[in-house]
C-alpha cells in the first residue's frame, strides 16, 4: 500500500492538517517497521525522558487500567500511535515492580471491535480470580459521525494475553448525551454489586457522575442512578474519568470537571483535575463532602488521574495521571511524531482530614551523585537535564531558575516568605507552551514553605511540596542553550542529585514481536 503521505506526516516533514482517515487509521501489523522508523527518529528528540512512562510513539492520554495484579504493577495508557495528534485510541501496556522502574509491554486493548472502532477511551483495572479485569469506553461512530458510547469489557490472563468480551456491558445510555464515558470498577462487599462510575453529560449540557452496578462483572449491568453532591450542583460540562476511591473510614472522589470557570490563582487550566473527600451514602446515592473540592495539582500539565486498584497499601491509594490535558498543545514534540507523559505515581492519604500526595519510596533510588549542595547562592552552567533536587527550607524567600538561558529565564519558582506564595513561571522559556491560558501559576502555601523536592526529566518538573501537602506539575521544552541552573537560596539547602533511568526507551508494539 501506499503510505508516503502518512510516514512525512509522522516525521514532521509535512506539519498539515492529518485528515480524518489518518487519524481513524486502525492499528496493522504491517505498520510496524514505519513506527519503528518513527521510533528511532523520537529516540533522539532531546525531551525525552529517563524516568516518566513516555508513549513509545504517537500521542499519550489518560491513565487507564492501574492495577497491582499478579506481582506486578500494570498501567496503560490512552494511544495514537502514528503521530502526536489525537486520533485512533488503543490502550499501551506498560508494567513495574515499584512505580519507578517500568517496561514497555506492547499494545493491551486494541480498537479494532464493531463497537470500539473509532477508539478505546478510558477505562480501569479490576482484579478478580486471576484475571484483570478492564472495562473501557467503546467509541464507535456511524457513517455520519454520530457517535455511540457502549460500555465493554476486555480482560488480561496471567499469561499477558489480551481478550475482548464481544458482548458490551451496556450500550447507549438514555437520557444523557453522547459524552458517556470512563468506567472506573470497584466493588462494595456490603450489598454484593459491582459498581462502575461513569462521567456522564446531561441532555442540559451538564456534567454528572452516574453509578452502574451489577451482581457480575460480566454481564447484568443496570443504571444504579446519578450521583448527587450534597450542596453542589454545578461541575461544568463535562465530568471525565470520575472514580470513587475507599481510603480507611472515607471515600475520595477524584475527577476531571470540564468548562469550569479559574477561581481567584486556582482552576486556571483549560480543565481541571479535582477531588472531594466526604463519605457516600450508597442507599440515596449521594456524596456528602467534608469541604470543597480541591485541585489534585497546582502546576499547568495535569489530567485524568487514575487510582490503582490496589491491595499493595491499606487505606492509601496510588494515583497517576496524565501529564497532559486535552484540547492544549505540546508542539515541540508534535513536530516530532509524539506528545505525553504519564506523571510520576503518587501515594496517597489522608491524614488529619487532609489529603497528602507523596512520590512511592522507591523514587529514592532515581538520586544519583550529588552535584551541588550549597546554602548559598550558586549557578550551574550546565544543570543536568535530569535530576533530583531536594530544598530544605526554612520558610525564607527562595528562587530557583531552571534551564536558563545567558540571556533570560528558564522555569523559574519563586518563593515569598511574606506572601507566602509560591510562583511557577515558564513564560521566558523559548518553547511557549499554552501561553493563552497563562504562564505562571500561583499557590498559597498555608504553612509556608517548609521542604519540596523536584524532579526534573529533560521536559518536565514536579515539585512535591511540604511532605505531601501540594504537588505541581509543568511540561517545559527548553532547548539546548537554556542549560544553567541558578538558585539563590537564603538559608534554605539546596541538593542537587544526577537522576539515574529508570524507564528505556525501546520499541515494542505487539508484545510477541
Ligand atoms: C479524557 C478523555 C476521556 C476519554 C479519553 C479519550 O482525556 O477525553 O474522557 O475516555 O480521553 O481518549
Amino acid at each position: 500500500f501506499h503510505y508516503t503521505t502518512l510516514y512525512l506526516k509522522m516525521i514532521g516533514e509535512i506539519m498539515k492538517e492529518w485528515t480524518r482517515e489518518e487519524r481513524y487509521r486502525p492499528l496493522d501489523k504491517k505498520d510496524v517497521p514505519m513506527l519503528k522508523e518513527l521510533h528511532e527518529k523520537i529516540k533522539t528528540s532531546i525531551w525525552r525522558c529517563q524516568f516518566h512512562v513516555q508513549t513509545v510513539t504517537g500521542l499519550l492520554g489518560d491513565t487507564n487500567g492501574f492495577s497491582w495484579f499478579n506481582g506486578k504493577w500494570h498501567l496503560f495508557y490512552q494511544w495514537f500511535p502514528y503521530g502526536g495528534v489525537h486520533g485512533l485510541k488503543h490502550w499501551y501496556h506498560v508494567e513495574s515492580t515499584d512505580l519507578v522502574h517500568w517496561k514497555n509491554k506492547g499494545v493491551g486493548v486494541i480498537a479494532d471491535g464493531p463497537h470500539d472502532d473509532h477508539g478505546a477511551f478510558s477505562g480501569s483495572g479490576f482484579v478478580e480470580n486471576d484475571i484483570l479485569y478492564l472495562p473501557y469506553t467503546g467509541n464507535h461512530r456511524d457513517e455520519n459521525w454520530v457517535r455511540y458510547p457502549r460500555q465493554l469489557l476486555a480482560y488480561m490472563t496471567k499469561d499477558g494475553v489480551f481478550h475482548k468480551q464481544e458482548k458490551p456491558l451496556y450500550g447507549n445510555i438514555e437520557g444523557y448525551s453522547e459524552h458517556q464515558r470512563d468506567p472506573k470498577m470497584f466493588y462494595r462487599p456490603e450489598d454484593g454489586y459491582y459498581y462502575f462510575m461513569l462521567g456522564v453529560q446531561n441532555l442540559e449540557k451538564k456534567g454528572k457522575f452516574l453509578l452502574m452496578r451489577s451482581e457480575s462483572i460480566t454481564e447484568g449491568w443496570q443504571v444504579y442512578g446519578e450521583m448527587k453532591i450534597r450542596g453542589y450542583e454545578d461541575f461544568g460540562f463535562m465530568v471525565e474519568c470520575p472514580a470513587l476511591e475507599k481510603m480507611g473510614d472515607k471515600w475520595l472522589l477524584v475527577f476531571s470537571p470540564q468548562g469550569l470557570q479559574p477561581q481567584g490563582d486556582d482552576f486556571q487550566n483549560i480543565y481541571n483535575n479535582t477531588y472531594f473527600i466526604g463519605d457516600m451514602d450508597f442507599e440515596n446515592i449521594e456524596f456528602i463532602p467534608d469541604g470543597p473540592f480541591k485541585e489534585l495539582d497546582h502546576g499547568f500539565d495535569f489530567y485524568a488521574a487514575q487510582c490503582a486498584h490496589q491491595d499493595q497499601f491499606k487505606d492509601k491509594a496510588v494515583l497517576d495521571a496524565w501529564f497532559g490535558i486535552s484540547d492544549m498543545e505540546y508542539l515541540p514534540t508534535v513536530e516530532q511524531g509524539y506528545s505525553g507523559l504519564q506523571t510520576m505515581p503518587r501515594l496517597l492519604s489522608i491524614e488529619g482530614g487532609k489529603l497528602k500526595q507523596r512520590p512511592v519510596s522507591a523514587t529514592q533510588e532515581l538520586k544519583g551523585d550529588i552535584i551541588e549542595q550549597s546554602k548559598e547562592e550558586f549557578v550551574l552552567e550546565q544543570m543536568p537535564r535530569a535530576c533530583v533536587i531536594e530544598i530544605k527550607g526554612n520558610d525564607s524567600d527562595f528562587m530557583l531558575d531552571l534551564f536558563k538561558h545567558e540571556k533570560h529565564s528558564g522555569f523559574v519558582i519563586t518563593y515569598n516568605q511574606e506572601s507566602q506564595t509560591l510562583i511557577i513561571d515558564r513564560g521566558d522559556l523559548e518553547n511557549p507552551i499554552n501561553a493563552d491560558y497563562g504562564t505562571t501559576r500561583k499557590l498559597h502555601l498555608e504553612n509556608g514553605l517548609q521542604e519540596c523536592t523536584i524532579f526534573v526529566d529533560h521536559s518536565s518538573v514536579e515539585m512535591f511540596i511540604n511532605d505531601g501537602e501540594y504537588v505541581s506539575s509543568s511540561r517545559i521544552f527548553p532547548t539546548l542553550e537554556e542549560k544553567q541552573m541558578v538558585s539563590t537560596g537564603n538559608g534554605n539547602e539546596v541538593i542537587v542529585y544526577q537522576a539515574k533511568r529508570t524507564v528505556e526507551d525501546d520499541f515494542i508494539i505487539y508484545p510477541e514481536q
